[in-house]
């Protein structure tokens, strides 16, 4: 890697001085709704808008066709003190209609009433067809310069700095639907370069279940909610879609990466990116090579586990959009790198035997190895949701020179679908021209008016040849930065509807993912299996889906098959004898613990020095410390406050990456089960609040790092807990706990408390 100084830590001490600054001005915590606290009464003195919050950022202020305006970006957000309609004369009343007399009928004549109930009928737009659901920041993106010598693309340039967009999503779910269901992630990255904009649309999975375009809409047709009721929601644990991946074999691997731990990610955070397809790039010299784009993630890939991830739907069904802003507002900026595998662009656009323009096809990294090019780092939330996260137009298409497409028949179609989808999605053709869109190159294009046209084009001549406008715009040549299609060759062929015979491989790579997975990443993707088969309700399905698991894995279609009370069949093609990809296992390293949640559980009032030392040392690793007691406000004397953030009725354990017991907390006033059904009215006779017995058991469960300092053993004896047990530190001081705690969350969960059958 040819970075100098290490980004990540320069992130930790980042957070850890914010947190610190944000802990003197009295606002803890990230999560603070506006950049100012709120006053108790309405205020009624005029001031302007408050600026963003430090954390946001709008689009980069570029005008429709691309150009700097040196418009600061609050000219681009509301101004002044007064209410004002939208042509900019001030109301006096926004409270009552016009009426003749304060009991008669509202008049016609009431402007500010049409413009206002207008313009509010008309706020919604239709969701993404696919991808609806999703949360995205902005960022810099900057080259090492490693590509340079295969890519003409100027952004690839050593040291060449980019600014960026990113949008995470979801595939299934609509727009409201919760973060943490299993399912495939978006990855999307705008990348604003200096010669156009630069569209890097993958997922978290860097296989697709179909390998050409035309399946797409069987394929989501088949995993949205069922036409007839509308349900399930954002869930593959259904008759139509394992009905439709059963049949379609194709599907076998992307589906076995959904029922592995990829499916539930912790945090877009900790996703890796893939582009999926194979890409051209072709250099100064005009030579070519075939890549597969990755994005690595420095915080390593880590999964919830399925329980967690429910129980998170319920409680925080924005967890991953919360975890992002709250990340990057904290100063613990998510950091990818950017990575390729290369593979020489050979006639059959083969490599190892691999087809290169199959798309449920990896390259195995242990083959061709992912060189890092670049770093990304996401260092702003958006300012407004609807203008940038829900407007932003990603597109296969949107390619700078140095970058071109194959003949992957996924990629293909993709070209196709995406332009099209937002003609009707944005309102008509012109939503490049929506600021977070722009290209931050200047556009000369020759496409005109249209609904929503905000540029104030010039000159008569909207068309090539034309001597009236002078001949502008001109054709650019190689010389001149033109975007020129590498010129490939097409074989002479018969027009087909029909793929090559490699495409016909639907198991061998997916026994390959389950092959090279741990005993516990079996285990999860075993439950997976068994419990999305399991919530089908016809049999047949379910037979259906364990001939397809016995031409992965015996053992697995066997482990299933038990599960669903039904026989476990023979495989129906010779099992492959692959040799695993260790790469592919989320497993068995250490990363970074940046921006990581720890629950430090008081009573609030005895042990509060412990708690302040947790904190300190929460902090000082660089992670967020949330105080959790039996009620909220401030605990410990005025001169040196502990802010509490979550009470025993609020706090979950879903929240936290690890739990650390300062105390043990006697049963509070409301721990009784008609006021909190999280209470357990038999526990109370243990003397240790309900609420607290349930937060560890359950951090326990879903394999978490806990610790115990003060009476906080007690606790977990109470709760069943060995203080002995895998990833749990108890006694010693609490910047000793503390350690442990941080060592632990550096290798994410602590598996070794469970034993894997498989
Ligand atoms: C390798 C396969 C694919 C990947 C990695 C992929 C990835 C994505 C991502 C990340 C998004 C969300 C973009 C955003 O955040 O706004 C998206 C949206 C979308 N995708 Fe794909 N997709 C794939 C295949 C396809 C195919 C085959 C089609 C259709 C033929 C398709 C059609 C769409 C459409 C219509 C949208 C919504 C776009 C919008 O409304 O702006 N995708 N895709």
């Amino acid at each position: 890697m040819s970075e100098k100084k290490n980004p990540v830590s320069a992130a930790a001490e980042k957070i850890a001085g914010k947190v610190q600054d944000a802990v003197s001005t009295g606002n803890e915590i990230p999560g603070a709704p506006g950049p100012e606290p709120a006053q108790l009464d309405e205020p009624t003195k005029p001031r302007g808008p408050l600026p963003p919050k430090h954390d946001q950022r709008g689009p980069e202020t570029v005008s429709p066709t691309g150009q700097p305006t040196g418009a600061g970006q609050d000219k681009v957000a509301q101004g002044g003190a007064y209410l004002t309609t939208a042509q900019g004369a001030r109301l006096y009343d926004t409270d009552h209609s016009l009426k003749a007399g304060p009991r008669g009928p509202v008049l016609l004549q009431d402007h500010h009433l049409r413009e206002k109930i207008t313009h509010f009928d008309h706020e919604r737009i239709p969701e993404r067809v696919v991808h609806a659901r999703g949360a995205a920041a902005h960022g810099v993106f900057r080259a090492y310069g490693a590509a340079a010598g295969i890519t003409k693309a100027a952004f690839l340039a050593e040291g060449a700095e980019t600014p960026v967009f990113v949008r995470f999503s979801t595939v299934l779910g609509s727009r409201g639907s919760a973060d943490t269901v299993r399912d495939t992630r978006g990855f999307a990255t705008k990348f604003y370069t200096d010669e156009g904009v630069f569209d890097l649309v993958g997922n978290n999975i860097p296989v697709f279940f179909i390998q050409d375009a035309i399946k797409f809409p069987d394929i989501i047709h088949a995993g949205k909610p069922h036409p007839d009721r509308e349900i399930p929601q954002a869930q593959s644990a259904h008759d139509t879609f394992w009905d439709f991946v059963t049949l379609h074999t194709e599907a076998t691997h992307h589906t076995l990466w959904n029922m592995s731990d990829r499916g539930i990610p912790r945090s877009y955070r900790m996703m890796e990116g893939f582009g999926v397809h194979t890409f051209r790039l072709v250099n100064a010299e005009g030579a070519t090579t075939l890549v597969k784009f990755h994005w690595k993630p420095k915080l390593g890939v880590h999964s919830q586990v399925w329980e967690e991830a429910q129980i998170t739907a319920g409680m925080d069904p924005d967890f991953h959009r919360r975890d992002l802003a709250d990340a990057i507002e904290a100063g613990a900026f998510p950091q990818w790198e950017l990575g390729v595998q290369t593979f020489p662009d050979t006639e059959d656009q083969m490599f190892e035997g691999i087809d290169l323009l199959d798309p449920t096809k990896i390259v195995p990294e242990e083959l061709a190895p992912v060189r890092p090019i670049g770093l990304m780092t996401l260092n702003a939330n958006p300012s407004n949701y609807f203008a940038e996260t829900e407007q932003v137009a990603f597109h296969v298409g949107h390619l700078v020179p140095g970058i071109d497409v194959t003949n992957d028949a996924l990629m293909q179609g993709r070209l196709f679908s995406y332009v099209d989808t937002q003609i009707t999605r944005l309102g008509g053709p012109n939503f490049a021209q929506l600021p977070i869109n722009r290209t931050h190159a200047p556009v000369n294009d020759m496409l005109r008016d249209g609904m929503h046209q905000t540029a104030v084009h010039r000159g008569v001549a909207p068309y090539r040849p034309n001597s009236l406008d002078g001949g502008c715009p001109f054709v650019a040549g190689a010389d001149t930065g033109a975007y020129i299609e590498v010129p490939v060759e097409v074989p002479a062929a018969r027009k087909v509807r029909d793929a090559a015979a490699s495409f016909d491989d639907h198991f061998s790579q997916a026994r390959l993912f389950w092959l090279s997975m741990t005993p516990t990443e079996r285990e999860h993707i075993t439950a997976a299996y068994t419990f999305e088969l399991g919530k089908c309700w016809d049999q047949a399905v379910k037979e259906r889906g364990l001939k397809v698991l016995a031409n992965i894995d015996p053992q697995l279609c066997a482990h299933v098959a038990e599960g669903l009370g039904l026989p476990a069949p023979e495989a129906t093609v010779p099992l492959a004898s692959p040799e695993p990809s260790p790469a592919l296992s989320q497993l068995g390293h250490t990363w970074p613990v940046d921006g990581r949640i720890v629950g430090i559980v008081t009573d609030g009032e005895s042990g509060l020095d412990a708690v302040q030392e947790a904190r300190g040392a929460v902090l000082d690793a660089g992670m967020v410390p949330l105080v959790i007691a039996p009620s909220g406000g401030k605990l410990g004397p005025d001169s040196d406050p502990v802010t509490v953030q979550r009470t025993f009725t609020t706090a979950r354990s879903i929240e936290f990456d690890a739990i650390v017991v300062a105390c043990a907390p006697a049963p509070a006033p409301d721990a009784y089960g008609a006021r909190d059904a999280k209470t357990d009215d038999a526990a109370t006779a243990t003397g240790v609040d309900p609420r607290v017995l349930l937060l560890v058991t359950e951090a326990f469960r879903h394999g978490k790092a806990i610790g115990a300092c003060g009476d906080g053993a007690t606790v977990l004896e109470k709760a069943g807990l060995a203080t002995d047990a895998p990833g749990v530190v108890a006694g010693g001081a609490a910047s000793t706990v503390l350690d442990g705690i941080t060592e632990l969350l550096a290798g994410h969960r602590a598996w070794d408390r469970f034993t894997p059958a498989l």
